[in-house]
């Protein structure tokens, strides 16, 4: 690209010389005419001269040889007839008849005439001038070469030249200025709009020429601040958008019409695994899961909401999502599909739970029911022995009683569960322990298992309810008596731990798998379920004393080892004795 600056240069350098080229051929031209003029006058004028002079022939030759000598001029006198009477260059007699010559025909009509033409004789541009004398009848004609003009001409070529060099480096010189202040502002736009397509706005400078280019400077300069505004004012929102995206705990992932991920927050990234930027990635590459795409697509073609509860194999579980995706469009132009996702991983399992609950419950209420009643029927039978009776009724009687236990148990759950955490009045712990704990001391001795109660020095007070604490106590001392075969033993302690009360039931018996420590707490979870139910259990122990724990602000803890004995760890937030 040519610049501005070289391009006026150019233009202005090329304008003077046409000029200068113009004038030079005007004056050579105007030059030419005036001499020709001046050469006519003196031709006729001279002319004139010869006639006066004609009265004597020989004073008029003499006159004719003396201007032949001094200026040049041919002399020719032509009778009336064309015959060449004298001429002072030629031979008279062997020139032609001259009657036909133009200046001749001329002078003939008019009394004087004036012609240019080339003489054959002399080979040269010649300019002849007749004049009739009516007195002689004859034709005076002198004549010049004209060659002087090139000659006069060539004189003034030098100083023609000079001049011109002169002036011409005049002119470039005023190019070069004229064009720097005129072009200078020019550039310095350039450069301003340069840096406000960059984003540079402050680099752009008020020009001060007093002309049209300060004016428009003066609107870039307004373009460009309004320009920033709304720049800045976008980029604003935007930040404020992203925020709310970001903050979002759903996953939100935009997809265009083509497929390309327009954006994803970082809740979506998290639960599709997404790596890296997904902007302007296809999303076939970005997410992994063809459930995820299978619900895009769909709403592209439904070209409405689709929602839908996915599961997507993620990690070892996998993970349960409720997803909605609805396209986008506005005035009648497609731009994509918005995708939400939320994780209901949780709400799923605790569904699960709830049902397998329920399935729980009716097998469990089911079991004891059907031992009743069939041994109820088979009392019915008149010829059953009094022992046999006796018996049979013991049985019934444990059933009604571990059936009585398990509608307790269910209903201590659900009260727990639906009582929200009251302000309780501070009591001594060790007491609910002492006495939670006494109540296994009979029939632990009887099972042969060495049970130990340290309840510690001080009195150690916290916020809840006593009968729920003891409840608690007692389900784990349970436990603890329960799956210790005989020769072992059970340690319950309380003790301080920093600003918590804590209260420890150890035992040495079976233990539990670490594989079924995660389950234990869950509703009738039981590790050996047939042990279990033999020893008259439900399951519903620890999730009961899970829900006393959490319910006064405090959790469980469990260690074990199968075949070495487990512990679980009770911490309740300590209370002042005043409260
Ligand atoms: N101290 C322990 N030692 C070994 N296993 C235990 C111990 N405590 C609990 N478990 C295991 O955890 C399971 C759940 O205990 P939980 O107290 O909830 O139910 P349960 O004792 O079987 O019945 P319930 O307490 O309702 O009578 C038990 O079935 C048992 O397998
Ligand atoms: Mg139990």
């Amino acid at each position: 690209m040519k610049s501005l600056f070289g391009k006026v240069v150019l233009r202005i350098s090329v304008f003077f010389i046409v000029i200068t080229a113009v004038s030079i051929a005007a004056s050579i031209l105007y030059l030419n005419g005036s001499y020709n003029r001046r050469v006519q006058s003196e031709l006729l004028n001279e002319a004139r001269v010869l006639e006066s002079l004609y009265d004597s022939e020989s004073a008029a030759s003499r006159y004719a040889a003396a201007l032949h000598e001094i200026s040049g001029i041919r002399t020719t006198v032509i009778d009336r007839r064309g015959v060449v009477l004298l001429d002072t260059e030629a031979d008279a007699a062997a020139l032609g008849n001259h009657l036909d010559r133009p200046e001749i025909q001329q002078a003939l009509r008019s009394g004087t005439g004036v012609n240019v033409r080339h003489s054959a004789t002399l080979n040269r541009e010649l300019m002849y001038a007749a004049v009739y004398s009516a007195r002689h009848d004859v034709f005076i004609r002198t004549a010049l070469p004209l060659e002087g003009v090139s000659l006069i001409a060539s004189g003034i070529w030098l100083p023609l030249a000079v001049m011109l060099a002169v002036s011409f480096l005049l002119c470039l010189a005023a190019a070069l200025i004229v064009s720097r202040s005129v072009v200078a502002p020019v550039i310095q736009l350039k450069k301003d709009t340069r840096s406000i397509a960059e984003g540079r706005y402050d680099e752009v400078i008020p020009l001060k020429t007093g002309d049209e280019i300060e004016e428009l400077s003066r609107s870039l300069g307004a373009m460009a601040s309004d320009l920033k505004k709304s720049i800045d004012d976008i980029k604003e929102k935007n930040t404020r958008l992203q925020a709310v995206f970001r903050a979002v705990p759903g996953g939100i992932l935009a997809v265009d019409k083509t497929g390309r991920v327009i954006m994803a927050n970082p809740a979506a990234s998290a639960m599709f695994s997404i790596k890296g930027d997904p902007e302007g990635r296809h999303l076939i590459e970005v997410v992994k899961y063809p459930e995820i795409e299978a619900v895009i697509s769909e709403a592209f073609l439904r070209g409405g909401l689709v929602e839908k509860d996915v599961h997507i194999q993620k990690g070892m579980e996998g993970v349960s999502l409720k997803v909605f995706a609805v396209p986008v469009s506005s005035e009648g132009a497609d731009y994509g599909v918005i995708l939400l996702a939320q994780d209901i991983t949780n709400l799923k399992k605790l569904e699960n739970i709830r049902s397998e609950f329920a399935a729980n419950v009716s097998h469990e209420l089911k079991t004891p029911l059907t031992i009743i009643s069939g041994f109820v029927d088979t009392l019915k039978d008149p010829n059953i022995g009094g022992a046999d009776a006796a018996r049979f009724l013991d049985i019934i009687s444990l059933e009604t009683e571990r059936l009585s236990r398990l509608i307790g148990d269910l209903l201590l759950l659900s009260e727990l569960e639906n009582t929200a955490p009251a302000p309780e009045a501070p009591i001594d712990i060790r007491e609910a322990v002492l006495e939670a704990a006494g109540l296994f001391e009979k029939s632990a001795k009887e099972k042969g298992v060495d049970m130990r109660i340290d309840a510690g020095e001080e009195a150690l007070y916290v916020a809840a309810g006593k009968d729920r604490i003891k409840q608690l106590v007692i389900n784990l001392v349970d436990n603890a008596v329960k799956y210790t075969p005989a020769g072992g033993s059970v340690t319950v302690e309380v003790s301080k731990d920093d600003s918590r009360a804590k209260i420890s039931v150890s035992d040495t018996g079976v233990g539990i798998p670490p594989e079924n420590i995660p389950r234990l707490f869950e509703r009738f979870y039981r590790v050996d379920k047939s042990r279990s139910r033999a020893l008259g259990g439900t399951g519903l122990g620890l999730a009961i004393a899970k829900h006393i724990a959490s319910l006064f602000g405090g959790h469980i803890t469990v260690r074990s080892a199968p075949g070495k004995g487990s512990r679980f760890d009770v911490y309740l937030p300590a209370a002042d004795a005043a409260m």
